[in-house]
């Protein structure tokens, strides 16, 4: 795989970038020195979505190059946790080749989500692979990842790995995770667990937090996906130039999960934030994520479909919505409808907002036929608003040639 270099043209961030790919895994030393620049090594392909993230957090004090040393699998690449799981093997008297073999197949990324370590998983790097479920299994190596904790990741307890999103769950729950040390859910998990979970299914859960953008976020990570990649557009609505007029204003999140986007606009200061969710752990997520951040504003949880927002909006004096979030892949049009009923009925004036998430084919970004078909859609199921397109946002890569955007409409009365 090849990998990438990040020139750092501000050293005042560079510990910050450092930090950053420390946590994935992803540094590699040395730091060295370029023309006044500082090179940074990863373990990064190009189209990882920490890249976007890092170029969109630091664009201005960075650029990305292919690295020189593309493919260099030697000495100097070795990791710490290369180096645990040689030593552990080696001490265990594992073969030599055998050694070699784990190697080549250990996983070398993962995510830090307290108190759980998440590795990632490629077909031939993961703790799944058959050399590695062979490895674990044998008494000798029982306490492969008890010992990893303890020398790698002290303060974490439980050991994991992930494997991608299925395409046909409404709720994008992680069907897949894999416990490797700890238990994630005491019990057993019935439809009954995952659809109407009593107070002690939440206690039998572990929970994990993570701060991003200064936000705490909170999820079962068995029920409950994660995706960092959103950084992005969090951020984003961090921005008073990019998301304006959030300030005092309501806003609606019609797919609010774990409260991605709804913690950030309550960041912002709305002053109430609506939000819609069918999976009730993520709105018990949700709301212990909103009991840590301690924001000023409302956040009013609906553990329901979107569907019944206009009844539960009614309910409310003096609505004021400037934004609306659409934020179901790989499409939010089940959620048009709701949006304009909302604007029409409680829209703040003279301007409401809606963000709306899609996964578009490149081809149809370049084109401008899905801003079109947009468009034409809200168009044909309220002709009586103008609809005018104010931003396209290329969050992150979903699939080769597919992006997770997010459309920025807004939304007015026709004179
Ligand atoms: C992409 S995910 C969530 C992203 C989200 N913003 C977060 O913080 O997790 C979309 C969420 O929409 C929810 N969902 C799907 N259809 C829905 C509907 N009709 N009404 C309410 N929530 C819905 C799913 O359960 C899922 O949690």
């Amino acid at each position: 795989m090849a990998t990438i270099e990040l020139l750092v043209t501000d050293v005042r961030y560079l510990k910050q970038i450092k930090t950053r790919l420390e946590q994935e895994n992803a540094f590699v030393k040395p730091i060295a020195s370029e023309n006044g620049h500082k090179v940074v090594k990863t373990r990064l392909a190009k189209n990882d979505e920490v890249v976007e993230e890092l170029l969109s957090q630091y664009g201005d004090a960075l650029c990305v190059r292919l690295s020189n040393e593309a493919g260099d699998t030697g000495e100097k690449q070795k990791d710490r946790l290369s180096r645990f799981a040689q030593i552990f093997l080696q001490n265990n008297g594992t073969p030599t080749e055998e050694i070699a073999v784990l190697l080549e197949h250990l996983p070398l990324r993962y995510s830090l989500y307290e108190p759980v370590v998440l590795f990632n998983n490629s077909v031939e790097r993961t703790f799944l692979h058959e050399s590695w479920k062979m490895a674990l299994s044998k008494s000798a190596n029982a306490g492969f990842m008890r010992q990893m904790l303890g020398e790698l990741f002290p303060q974490y307890t439980h050991v994991a790995t992930n494997q991608p999103i299925v395409d046909y769950d409404e709720m994008r729950r992680p069907f897949h995770i894999v416990s490797l040390e700890g238990t994630l859910f005491e019990g057993v998990i019935r439809p009954q667990v995952q659809n109407q979970p009593s107070k002690q299914d939440f206690d039998a859960s572990v929970w994990c937090h993570v701060v991003q953008n200064g936000i705490h976020q909170v999820w079962s990570p068995v029920f409950t996906m994660f995706s960092r990649g959103n950084i992005k557009e969090k951020k984003r609505i961090l921005d008073p130039t990019a998301y304006i007029d959030v300030e005092g204003n309501d806003a609606v999140d019609l797919y609010a999960g774990i409260g991605y986007f709804t913690l950030s606009y309550l960041k912002r200061e709305a002053r109430r934030v609506f939000c819609f969710e069918l999976n009730p752990w993520s709105t018990e997520g949700l709301q212990r994520g909103v009991v840590l951040n301690q924001f000023q504003g409302q956040c009013h949880v609906f553990q329901e479909s979107n569907e019944h927002c206009l009844e539960r909006l009614a309910n409310f004096q003096n609505l004021r919505v400037r934004h609306i979030n659409l934020g179901l892949l790989p499409s939010s049009l089940q959620g048009y409808p709701w949006a304009l009923e909302i604007a029409q009925k409680y829209g703040a004036m003279p301007v409401t907002t809606l963000h709306v998430h899609e996964n578009i084919h490149i081809n149809d970004i370049t084109s401008g036929q899905f801003v079109r078909d947009t468009l034409n859609a809200l168009h044909g199921i309220k002709p009586e608003f103008l609809y005018v397109l104010a931003h396209l946002e290329k969050v992150k890569t979903f699939a080769p040639d597919v992006w997770h955007c997010v459309l920025d409409i807004d939304v007015t009365w026709k004179t």
